[in-house]
């Protein structure tokens, strides 16, 4: 079973995670002038910033062999090789580097809800973490990891009503795996209906060359049967539109890509939830930031906590959710 970490009245828990806010604060950068990130947050050989496509502020980390890209837009992570010539996650060639547009691929943080808002459906899929402007809050390298933490202040919230509701720190450390961790704090004084996901797009060879063993025997509602109760019966097959969110998912999640002889296991915490995704072809061609034979090199599977397994986090309560990937090549 994957555990389930909501705090509640943890003092100890409280005043770190009370730290990081005020630490976040304290250090808000603006992004416009990455010489100035770069002589603060840089750190020679591992940790750099820069512009991407579009000029849109990203940072890269090295650890050996192990590279990592991110765009500080959602916080998102567009690129993690573990060494040289394996891409671990897929990106669409259509994606749209534009502000205020997710980006597809990669791992885009949905936050603080994931798939379209329970009370009110107008609010755009899968919350604003990932159209919003992440802060740097620290870096560090060592000989153990390179490691980037960065805050999604709870004043940013693109409406009034959510304003100073709820906080987001999402930390990553790469050393010999991909580890990262989301941190949501509720800073109202009500209690907050949280869902959330590391959405995260596995690049394979062929989606028909994935076997996913761990979800054998799993309960799930299938999305695409308005959410009927499923039994995963025999093994995961990826020959159409799949879309489905397991119940209780293990901890430990193993894949493997025959065609790259590729196997990439992940550990996840925080998440009552596993949610599998692929396109099939004709949602596919439908996105238009989605590559239209990109479905047939994807995957998302999801660490998440969705649909009646939101997380209702009481005033102060705070809540993680995280993975770490990591790649064996056969
Ligand atoms: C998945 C959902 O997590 O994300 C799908 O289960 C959804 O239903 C997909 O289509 C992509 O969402 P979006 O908003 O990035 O197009």
């Amino acid at each position: 079973m994957a555990h389930f970490t909501a705090v509640g009245n943890n003092p100890g828990l409280q005043s770190e995670l009370y730290c990081w806010l005020v630490i976040g604060t304290d250090t808000l950068m603006t992004v416009s002038d990455i010489a100035s990130v770069n002589e603060r947050f840089g750190i020679d050989g591992t940790v750099h910033f820069g512009e991407g496509i579009n000029s849109m502020p990203k940072a890269e980390l090295t650890f050996n062999e192990a590279r990592l890209e991110l765009y500080l837009q959602g916080a998102h992570i567009t690129r993690y090789q573990p060494a040289a010539g394996i891409e671990v996650l897929w990106m669409s060639d259509s994606a749209l580097y534009q502000p205020g547009k997710a980006l597809r691929g990669g791992i885009p943080l949905c936050w603080p809800w994931f798939g379209a808002h329970a009370d009110t459906p107008d609010l755009p899929q899968h919350g604003y973490a990932r159209t919003s402007q992440f802060q740097i809050s620290s870096t560090n390298a060592d000989h153990q990891a390179t490691s980037i933490t960065l805050t999604l202040d709870a004043a940013q919230a693109p409406w009034p009503d959510w304003q100073n509701r709820v906080a987001l720190e999402f930390e990553i450390r790469l050393s010999n795996t991909l580890w990262m961790e989301m941190r949501s704090h509720n800073l109202s004084t009500s209690p907050l209906i949280l869902s959330n996901a590391l959405h995260s797009y596995f690049a394979i060879s062929q989606r028909q060359q994935v076997t996913i063993p761990a979800v054998t025997g799993l309960t799930y509602l299938d999305k695409l049967q308005n959410y009927r109760s499923q039994q995963q019966t025999s093994a995961i097959t990826f020959d159409s539109e799949v879309d489905r969110v397991y119940q209780a998912p293990p901890a430990r999640i193993d894949f493997f890509d025959q065609g790259r002889n590729i196997n990439t296991s992940f550990e996840s915490w925080g998440n009552n939830n596993l949610v599998i995704w692929n396109p099939g072809e004709q949602k596919a061609r439908q996105m238009n930031d989605f590559d239209d034979d990109g479905f047939e090199q994807m995957i998302c599977i999801e660490p998440a906590n969705a649909l009646a397994h939101s997380i209702t986090l009481a005033p102060g309560e705070h809540h993680r959710l995280g993975q770490e990937i990591k790649v064996n090549r056969n």
